[in-house]
């Protein structure tokens, strides 16, 4: 009970786990699930995020923006990176989303970001308005890769950068690993191409900026999870918010019991294990 506490506290993160029980008595999405996944993993991310940017060099005084930028995506790092005389934009469709980046923005002082709401595929941003344009788990959720890159091309003005970041899922288990999680990570993989996106959309990411004529760089990060981390639950956090979207694909019955055993074997305080490869891929617009 006590290592328990202890890593509550050290992963303050962490969500109660999803099998709370809604009134037909089944495992319900609730609110804030995914305010709540959405900060979890732009924290665990945001070290890689800012190798990146250290990487690109000084961006003081530059305008950046960070398409859908959920509860909190890049809006500190791309922060930070731009310092007091620089401009950060957060955008995204989810009028809850846009109000926990909105509170986020100002729990933490950051008075160099605005948020605002943006239909990317029918962006009003004015074309070639940013010295960099950031995409992260963008292209893998909503598919129309393709069409994304070039929306994203058009906002950045000539010599700014374009940075995309998708996962790809082949160093995502825990270790040993527990086969009602991997099952979760099968049928979430099914699930997001049915929908038209790719969970391994990072595989491709230098492609894409090829295809808008930007020569890429390319980097993967991947992150150990020690025993007890909130993000080796993702494949529980995933598959209950997807829900609706899994259950063609596996009887009600048959998807609880894995929610179910899956949550078992990561209460395993031995179990640690990877999380999918995060591939960052960049580069610069042409003068
Ligand atoms: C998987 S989340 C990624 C959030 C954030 N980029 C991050 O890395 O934490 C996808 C985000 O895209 C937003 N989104 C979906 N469709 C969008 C659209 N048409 N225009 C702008 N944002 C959109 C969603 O509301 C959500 O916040």
């Amino acid at each position: 009970m006590r290592e328990k506490a202890a890593r509550h506290k050290r992963y303050p993160d962490r969500e109660s786990p999803v099998a709370r029980t809604g009134e037909s008595g089944r495992p319900e999405v609730r609110d804030g699930l995914s305010h709540e996944r959405l900060r979890l993993q732009s924290r665990v991310w945001e070290p890689a995020g800012e190798r990146l940017l250290a990487r690109l060099g000084d961006g003081r005084g530059l305008r950046a923006l960070d398409v859908g930028c959920g509860a909190m995506g890049w809006l500190r790092v791309l922060s930070r990176w731009v310092g007091a005389q620089g401009a950060v934009t957060g955008t995204d469709v989810d009028e809850k989303l846009l109000a926990a980046a909105e509170a986020f923005v100002s729990e933490e002082n950051l008075a160099n970001v605005h948020v605002q709401r943006d239909d990317f595929f029918a962006s009003a941003l004015p074309a070639a308005s940013f010295d960099l344009v950031h995409l992260r788990f963008q292209l893998a959720p909503l598919g129309r890769a393709m069409e994304q890159v070039g929306i994203a091309r058009r906002l950045v003005r000539p010599g700014g950068w374009l940075v995309l970041e998708d996962p790809e899922t082949g160093s995502w288990r825990e270790n040993p690993v527990s086969p009602a999680a991997a099952c979760l990570r099968q049928l979430i993989g099914t699930a997001f191409v049915r929908a038209g996106g790719d969970l391994d959309a990072g595989r491709r990411l230098p492609e894409y900026l090829r295809a808008v004529a930007i020569e890429p760089a390319v980097n993967a990060e991947c992150l150990a999870l020690e025993p007890g981390h909130p993000y080796l639950r993702l494949p529980i956090q995933f598959a209950t918010s997807l829900r609706p979207r899994l259950l063609p694909l596996i009887q009600e019955a048959e998807l609880d019991r894995l929610l179910a055993a899956a949550e078992a074997d990561l209460a395993d305080p031995t179990r640690w294990g990877m999380a999918y490869t995060l591939v960052q891929a960049w580069g610069r617009v042409a003068e």
